[in-house]
């Protein structure tokens, strides 16, 4: 994963998420996989729905979802993906596909990949950015940092398998990972914060 400094934290309506923590930094988040109607908007739904019982997280000022491709811009997630998060639960969900763009590293901190290709993808972006504008090393550091969402879930380099040409099942397989992965997300936000608290007090 690369490792880099916060990123700004433009939200918009839509995006925008009610916060609960006043001890950790802000933080926003952007999933990405390559079609953007199966993966990634799973991960979007169900982090979103986390948040809503996870008193402790920290604020979280924008959560949004796109794909590495440009095939289903402007469509509904899959009507399995929707299907899986309402038998969850999640029925109040909506998104449109988008493409990646580069102004996603301005405004995300977390950029984060549902599988290896996804993150080849998002690294090979990251860099060409940090070269093309001749950043300096501190400039690219407030870059988002891109990962591999599965590397939340325990079991390092876990990725989400696309479901897309498959049954209904990889879908629910999915699912449960994106549940596992937001889980460890939050924990590390949290475990975060705590230290960023604790540096403080030791500073003073
Ligand atoms: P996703 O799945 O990346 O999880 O949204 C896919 C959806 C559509 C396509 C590929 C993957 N496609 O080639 O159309």
């Amino acid at each position: 994963m690369t490792a880099a400094n916060g990123a700004s934290t433009t939200s918009s309506p839509s995006s925008t998420t009610p916060s609960s923590s006043s001890t950790a930094k802000p933080t926003s988040i952007l999933f990405v996989c390559l079609g953007n109607i199966c993966r990634s908007p799973m991960a979007e739904g169900v982090f979103r729905h986390l948040l809503t019982s996870s008193p402790s997280h920290p604020p979280i000022t924008r959560i949004d979802s796109c794909g590495t491709g440009a095939y289903h811009i402007g469509d509904p997630p899959d009507p399995r993906t929707m299907s899986v998060l309402e038998d969850h639960g999640i029925t109040s969900y909506r998104h449109r596909a988008r493409k990646l763009s580069r102004k996603d590293f301005d405004e995300f901190e977390w950029i984060m990949a549902m599988d290896e290709d996804n993150l080849d993808y998002l690294s090979r972006m990251r860099r060409k950015i940090v070269e093309n504008k001749g950043m300096s090393e501190e400039e690219a550091e407030r870059l988002g940092k891109v990962g591999l969402w599965g590397d939340f879930g325990g079991n390092p380099g876990e990725e989400v398998v696309d479901p897309y040409y498959g049954a209904r099942d990889g879908f629910s397989i999915a699912y449960e990972q994106m549940v596992r992965f937001s889980r460890g997300f939050l924990r590390f936000l949290e475990e975060r914060g705590e230290q960023g608290a604790l540096d403080e007090l030791n500073r003073s």
